[in-house]
């Protein structure tokens, strides 16, 4: 990726796709090429019709339904479709939109990333979490039986179109999930974001098409500052180590969203970076306090504690057998690579415990 690219792929255009530049996009760019649309089974049913009523270039455009979920973030899937595309005949020059949620843009970038060494794509994300984070920055990815995005290449997006009147059909808990990535934004980079987000009472002003451009800045940013993830963006991973643990911990068991286990990880994270002496009491208690206004805090014996830390060892950003994570040092300041003992993980899950 140069740095051209990277910019470009960072002018993320918020606000109706009527008023945005989407239509002379195609028409400077892909008026004689073939156009294929990536949907999953609920964009296909609510967010599939606006787009091909709205314009006239993709009357014609291959429609690809990608089975929902992220169970089927899978190679098999990818195979299916590499071999429709085929049998389509696109090539090199055509165009993959994808329409949908982090599933449907991290999988579909991938599949085009890879068909014919790269296609075109764009990104049309249709969730909170696929406007504030998953679409943005390049990272495409399937899954690998429990390994979560153990597959995937960088490939840059050429486009980014957040249309906001998506999220009028996404239910409650998937705006809570997109959320949770909002505050982790503030968290690690803004103390004036996070009063803004922390003062937040409805659903509807999470939606807020300004707040969702401030926290794609802040993803933007990481992702300017490191492309390849190889430093600084790896402050975005703060409430992840715990909430990975937490997510894979819970997963036959209890249905919690993978932000509300980030939302808990943060909590945690926050109380370990509060006994390091990086965090003041009362900023531990204003994050506390926040997430716990919007994410219920599971039922957790001290005895799962060892096997939430055996999931945190197995982490994919450990290089050593040390549980790495971050730390904030103030809120709206963090920092990663920082070592977690046990009895600190220990400690902040008993804290978390104790705020239920
Ligand atoms: N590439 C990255 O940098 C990055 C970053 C964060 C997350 N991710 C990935 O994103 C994925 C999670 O994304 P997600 O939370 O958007 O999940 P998702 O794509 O599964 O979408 C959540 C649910 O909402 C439905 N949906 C989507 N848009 C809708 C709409 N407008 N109306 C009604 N329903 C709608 C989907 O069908 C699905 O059931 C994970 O696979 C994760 O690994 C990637």
């Amino acid at each position: 990726m140069n740095s051209e690219q990277l910019l470009r792929a960072c002018q993320i255009e918020n606000g109706s796709l009527m008023d945005s530049s989407f239509q002379s996009f195609l028409n400077d760019n892909y008026s004689t090429s073939r156009i294929v649309i990536m949907v999953d089974e609920n964009t296909h049913d609510y967010c599939l019709e606006y787009l091909l009523t709205s314009f006239d270039q993709l009357a014609e455009a291959e429609v690809m339904l990608l089975p929902v979920g992220e169970e089927n973030k899978v190679l098999e899937v990818c195979f299916q479709v590499w071999e429709a595309l085929t049998e389509y005949g696109v090539g090199r020059n055509d165009l993959i939109i994808n329409l949908g949620g982090g599933v449907v843009t991290d999988m579909g970038g991938f599949i085009a990333a890879v068909y014919k060494r790269g296609v075109d794509f764009i990104q049309i994300p249709t969730t909170l979490l696929g406007m504030v984070d998953a679409s943005i920055g390049g990272k495409t990815a399937i899954d690998l039986g429990i390994y979560k995005n153990q597959l995937g290449v960088f490939k840059l997006p050429l486009r980014i179109y957040a249309d906001q009147g998506f999220l009028e059909t996404l239910p409650d808990q998937e705006i809570l999930n997109g959320f949770a990535e909002m505050l982790k934004h503030a968290l690690i980079s803004s103390v004036d974001m996070w009063g803004d987000l922390k003062a937040i009472i409805t659903l509807d002003e999470m939606k807020d098409a300004r707040r969702i451009a401030n926290s794609q800045a802040v993803k933007c940013q990481a992702v300017l500052d490191d492309p390849l993830d190889n430093g600084q963006r790896r402050n975005l991973n703060f409430g992840h180590t715990v909430g990975h643990a937490l997510e894979g911990f819970y997963l036959d068991s209890l249905v919690l969203s993978h932000g509300h286990c980030v939302a808990l990880g943060m909590v945690v994270e926050s109380q370990i970076s509060f006994a390091k002496g990086f965090l003041t009491q009362n900023e531990l208690l204003e994050i506390s306090t926040t997430v716990c206004r919007w994410f219920d805090i599971p039922v957790l014996d001290a005895e799962s504690f060892d096997s939430l830390i055996l999931l945190m060892q197995n982490d994919k950003k450990n290089s050593t057998n040390k549980i790495l994570g971050c730390a904030l040092k103030g809120i709206g300041n963090c920092t990663w690579n920082v070592e977690y003992s046990t009895d600190e993980i220990k400690n902040g899950l008993k804290y978390l415990l104790a705020l239920k």
